[in-house]
């Protein structure tokens, strides 16, 4: 990869996980930047973030299409417009098929609030602070064709205390690993330094 990795990131909702990935590729050192914001909501407030940065953004809504494949083709369109290396989802809330994802075979990472394999899909904080488990975490990972399946790129724990903690509470602190476990995962693939080995991502050493 010549120069900076350019990434494109996908967002549906509020936009943290973008607004740390903006702050970290602000940074002189960081290998990475992002090219462009991509939403499928117009009211999503990452797009604010990303303009607020001078981040180009586009809207692409999957009601002005006619099925998910045109909508997808609409998306790795502008991507690739945007020569795209690595695809992040930050709170993307739409399932992207096949046809999507073997476009960008492992370039394309996904942030899941919890320890996966446990509790994949929506609502995960909720689902383990219901389970009751005493531990759950975040996950960063490759997207492959099922949901929340791909190989794990990165894991942090966090601890789950019923008695101290509320699920607001569980809530925040999950949220501020994840501020700093998506910028250190994008680092490493802008880095060269992740190799997928079966399902099996191994992490290589800093060059120095
Ligand atoms: C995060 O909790 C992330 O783990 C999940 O969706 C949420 C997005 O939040 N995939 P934000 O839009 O980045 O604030």
């Amino acid at each position: 990869m010549k120069g900076k990795c350019a990434l494109g990131v996908l967002v549906s909702g509020n936009g943290t996980n973008l607004q740390a990935i903006l702050d970290a590729s602000a940074g002189k050192d960081y290998p990475a930047e992002v090219r462009l914001v991509i939403s499928n909501r117009p009211d999503a407030y990452a797009l604010e973030r990303a303009r607020k940065m001078s981040v180009p953004t586009a809207l692409i809504q999957h009601g002005d299409y006619p099925d998910r494949g045109s909508f997808e083709d609409a998306l790795i369109a502008a991507l690739d417009r945007a020569s795209v290396n690595l695809v992040v989802l930050a709170g993307f809330m739409r399932v992207l098929s096949p046809h999507f994802v073997r476009r960008y075979p492992n370039r394309i990472l996904n942030i899941h609030p919890a320890l996966l394999p446990s509790f994949p899909g929506t609502d995960a904080i909720q689902q383990a602070w219901e389970y009751g488990v005493k531990v759950t975490g975040v996950t960063v990972h490759f997207v492959d064709d099922g949901t929340d399946t791909g190989p794990i790129v990165l894991q942090e724990t966090v601890p789950c205390d019923h008695l101290k903690d509320s699920l607001e509470t569980l809530e925040e602190k999950i949220h501020s690993v994840e501020r700093h476990l998506f910028p250190e995962a994008i680092r490493l693939f802008a880095e060269g330094r992740l190799q997928v080995t079966n399902r099996q991502v191994l992490i290589g050493k800093e060059r120095t």
